[in-house]
């Protein structure tokens, strides 16, 4: 017989069904409890709730694993490349060489946008934030593909996660070049992923760009580390969007939105904020010190995970491949990455961030290092979401194949105001 588990309400007991996956903690199915029981259940910020199946990435937050489709992150980070986890990521395993070679030019095949997307960029002030010009330009995405939207057809479904892996680089740079007043680079499909972002973000018309390799190999591992990291909150955006069968240009560009957040994929940017703001090693305590009072809403940013309870195991590739690049580069003297060093050596030690195992995590040493490479900081949260579009349309894909696919819908607890009767003294408009 099938494990179960059982919940009591009164002095009735309803027997539910435990379902237990490859790892990780077991869960119990309550989907027939409200049914049986008339009860829902209430878990505010899902920090109990399984919200779907999925066989592509695996944490355990409090070993400090990560894993995509059985590989340790930092494996994948040294190993592969970008397209290649994307490979996994879409597909399940890594691709053999005839695959890598055929996903690579299909990629790249895809990777210039419709030249009429020029004009939606020019009706934004120039001084927008690149995320808000993302959302906008990754959901116009769809408006340009109407007749290939069929996402119940497997071709159809391949051909948008292609497009959208190509382009949504094309459509960052854009962003850059639109707010700097330069013109928009079109891709060189004779470099490599990341090695075609840089060019579209930092080469111009008038002068020949070379790509640093160690400026692009940093970029690319970045986008591996960022690739996936289960139901969070932007995944988990995408999924809701998409369980009611919206088409995934338009999913994506929910999922950009809910990156945004400076406490999720806006991090990066709001660390780097932090650090301009603290300015020297001497104010670090100050901080330190607001961040630890209840009543102020500053909180160390890049510190504490929601998963993480031990160090988050992309923070400990990038701090070792943060070192790696100043030194590769030549920069000495970065007063911020000096303020950075000091502030994780107190948060380390400090009882505060200890007893709630408050860690730096990817976003920490993330904008560090886009910041020695060259990328501006409001450009961090958009580097964030090219990287992330290889996770949203797995998990995507996955949801639409998954045959137990249902409308994502969540119910409440209401506390709002019982049946009244409406006021007789009220006006009405004529
Ligand atoms: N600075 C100071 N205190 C903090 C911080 C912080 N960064 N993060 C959590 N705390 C405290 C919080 O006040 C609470 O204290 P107490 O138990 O005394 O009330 C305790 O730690 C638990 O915090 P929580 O808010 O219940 O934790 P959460 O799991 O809801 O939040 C988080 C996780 C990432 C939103 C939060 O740690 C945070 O706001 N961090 C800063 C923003 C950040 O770096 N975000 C990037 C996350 S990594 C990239 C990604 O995956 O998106």
């Amino acid at each position: 017989m099938s494990e179960k588990a059982t919940i009591t309400i009164g002095d009735k007991s309803y027997q539910m069904p435990m379902k237990h996956g490859t790892e990780g903690p077991s869960t119990i199915d309550i989907s027939s409890l409200y049914k049986e029981s008339g009860c829902f259940t209430y878990d505010a910020g899902f920090l109990s709730t399984a919200s779907c199946e999925s066989s592509i990435t695996y944490i355990d937050g409090e070993e400090g694993i990560l894993r995509y489709r059985g590989y340790d992150i930092d494996t994948l980070a040294e190993k592969c490349t970008f397209l290649d986890v994307s490979y996994l990521l879409i597909y399940g395993e890594l691709p053999t060489p005839e695959q890598q070679a055929w996903f690579n030019r299909t990629i790249t095949y895809h990777t210039m946008v419709h030249e009429q997307l020029q004009f939606l960029f020019r009706g934004f002030p120039r001084r927008s934030h690149p995320m808000a010009v993302m959302v906008g330009s990754v959901g116009a995405l769809s408006a340009f593909y109407h007749d290939s939207l069929d996402i119940y057809a497997e071709d159809e479904r391949e051909l948008a996660i292609f497009r959208m892996i190509g382009k949504i680089p094309t459509l960052g740079a854009m962003t850059y070049k639109y707010a700097i007043g330069q013109p928009f680079m079109y891709p060189n499909n004779e470099l490599s992923y990341a090695g075609n972002f840089l060019h579209m973000m930092f080469a111009n018309p008038c002068e020949k760009y070379k790509v640093n390799p160690v400026v692009e190999r940093a970029i690319d591992k970045l986008f591996i580390l960022h690739a996936d990291h289960e139901q969070n909150a932007s995944t988990s955006t995408v999924r809701l969007a998409g369980s009611s069968g919206a088409n995934p240009f338009a999913c994506l560009a929910a999922g950009v939105a809910s990156l945004w957040g400076p406490a999720h994929g806006g991090a990066n940017e709001a660390v780097l904020n932090m650090l301009e703001e603290i300015g020297h090693k001497s104010r670090i305590p100050e901080f330190i010190k607001r961040a630890k009072d209840k009543d102020d809403p500053f909180r160390l940013m890049g510190f504490g995970h929601r998963v993480y309870k031990n160090f988050d195991p992309r923070a400990s590739v990038l701090r070792k491949t943060c070192r790696e690049v100043l030194e590769s580069l030549g920069i000495k003297d970065e007063p911020l990455l000096d303020i950075a060093m000091e502030l994780e050596r107190i948060a380390l030690e400090d009882e505060y961030f200890v007893d709630r195992k408050l860690y730096p995590n990817v976003d920490f040493y993330s904008g560090i290092i886009y910041r020695a490479l060259g990328i501006p900081t409001n450009m961090f949260t958009v580097m964030f979401a090219i990287a992330r579009t290889a996770g949203w349309v797995a998990q995507w894909k996955e949801m639409i194949e998954d045959p137990k696919q249902k409308i994502g819908r969540p119910r409440q607890l209401y506390t709002g105001a019982n049946a009244r009767s409406f006021p007789t003294s009220y006006k009405e408009v004529a």
